[in-house]
């Protein structure tokens, strides 16, 4: 085969686009971490053995002897307009009024993401996001060849008079940005949200500036104590593509997303979904259908909250217990904890000996696109019980004090050195490994 390699016979055949399909640090991970004996912090899998599969059998089984003809079937391009119905009841919970008739139904919000990427982006397009963002959706704009320009967050989400500065300088260096890019509730992977104030701040910024916002909200409804605050499409209409998901107030397994976009918008998208797939799954989505009519879906969800708000205190004060001098973020919702380490530590090279040592994370650098984030790492919660996640945590406190033990050996210093301020976090100077690591 001419202008191939030894690996892949077809390597020089691949069309440019495809050179920003490679395997991510949670992908690998996945392979790794799912071997029993680990405890893995890593991957953001719903606990959906909390579902009560009775209801969904249930559900399946109506939906079979009243409408298997239908459900068997090829179905709209757009979705089963009874389920779009019914997922403007699930956006109202956060303040969007909106029309069934803009609704899309998708393979998951993920390929929304594709769909609307497939739409917008040309190569060298800017995306704007957060610094750190959710791994996947980086992985699709680079391979539409867009780049991704990181904005900061502290504890309020991202920072407006930051995003300013860097509309700024991309405009000024003549750059093409075609959306941002935000997940402003339970942030993945950062766990925070952002302030009903700076939702308002970075809509106005972005309207002024002609960006077009994709908020990306699949965690929204997985509330602790109290909601979060409405989400943006709730303020805007045109300028906003929303998405939505039930993989994780129900189950990741039916891949039922959704897209709520601005007229114009919504018929490209429909377009853009029949050529991918002709129509999303109508059996999944009767399935979600009927449940939704028959189940109590909204106390469903209320349970989720409960074991992930479980699972979320018990993470916390097994790192007060045995990392207290680290820095990480307090998630009022969620899945996930983002942890700051030490400056001398880099969290992608420690990660061979925290799996020898039986616990997986995700390392920082899987959330930026360009390779920042050494210092940090996502810690998940949702999955193991509050007992594996202590015992998870403990295993990393072993880790994390031997990285540094081995460190201070091979400096031949013994100090350990401040690490920066991190926005995001509750960092804390490291003052060496606390004595109650066990
Ligand atoms: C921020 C974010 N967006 C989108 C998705 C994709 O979700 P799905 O395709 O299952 O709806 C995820 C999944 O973890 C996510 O965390």
């Amino acid at each position: 085969m001419q202008g191939g390699n030894n690996l892949d016979p077809w390597y020089h055949h691949y069309a440019d686009r495809a050179a920003g399909l490679k395997a991510s640090e949670v992908r690998a991970l996945f392979a790794v971490a799912s071997r029993p004996e680990v405890v893995s912090l890593a991957g953001g899998m719903p606990y959906v053995a909390a579902l009560p599969q009775d209801r969904v059998i249930d559900a399946m089984d109506r939906v079979m002897r009243h409408k298997g003809a239908t459900a068997l079937q090829y179905g709209s391009g757009q979705g089963v307009p009874l389920l779009r119905e019914q997922i403007l009841d699930v956006m109202a919970l956060e303040g969007i009024k909106a029309n069934a008739d803009d609704v899309v139904v998708t393979t998951g919000s993920q390929h929304a993401l594709e769909l609307v990427s497939k739409l917008f982006l040309n190569p060298g397009d800017v995306v704007i996001s957060e610094g750190p963002s959710y791994v996947t959706a980086m992985v699709i704009f680079k391979s539409y060849q867009a780049e991704v320009d990181h904005v900061p967050m502290d504890e309020n989400g991202l920072i407006p008079a930051a995003l300013i500065e860097h509309i700024a300088a991309l405009k000024a260096s003549g750059r093409t940005i075609k959306f941002l890019y935000t997940i402003p509730s339970f942030h993945n992977p950062a766990g925070v949200t952002l302030s009903w104030e700076r939702r308002l701040e970075i809509l106005e910024i972005c309207r002024s500036n002609n960006i077009l916002v994709l908020e990306d909200n699949p965690y929204g409804l997985l509330y602790f104590d109290k909601p979060a605050p409405d989400a943006i499409r709730s303020l805007e209409r045109d300028g906003v593509v929303y998405l939505g998901t039930f993989s994780k107030t129900l189950a990741p397994g039916f891949r039922v997303g959704w897209a709520l976009a601005p007229h114009a918008i919504r018929e490209k998208l429909v377009l853009a979904n029949e050529a991918a797939v002709l129509s999303p799954s109508s059996f999944t989505q009767m399935v979600i259908s009927e449940y939704l009519s028959t189940a109590d879906w909204k106390g469903q969800i209320n349970t989720f909250r409960g074991v992930y708000h479980e699972r979320k205190n018990a993470m916390l004060s097994a790192l007060d217990e045995y990392l207290p001098d680290l820095g990480w973020t307090n998630p009022a919702g969620g899945f996930y904890v983002w942890v700051t380490l030490p400056e001398q530590l880099d969290s992608k090279a420690m990660l061979p000996r925290a799996v020898k040592e039986l616990v997986a994370y995700t390392p920082g650098t899987a959330f930026y696109a360009d390779g920042d984030g050494r210092q940090s790492m996502r810690l998940a919660f949702c999955y193991p019980t509050p007992e594996n996640i202590r015992v998870g945590i403990r295993r990393l406190a072993t880790v994390i004090r031997g990285e540094l033990d081995l460190l201070e050996t091979f400096a031949g210093t013994g100090a350990l050195g401040a690490a920066p301020d991190r926005p995001g976090t509750n960092y804390q100077r490291y003052a060496g490994p606390p004595a109650n690591i066990s």
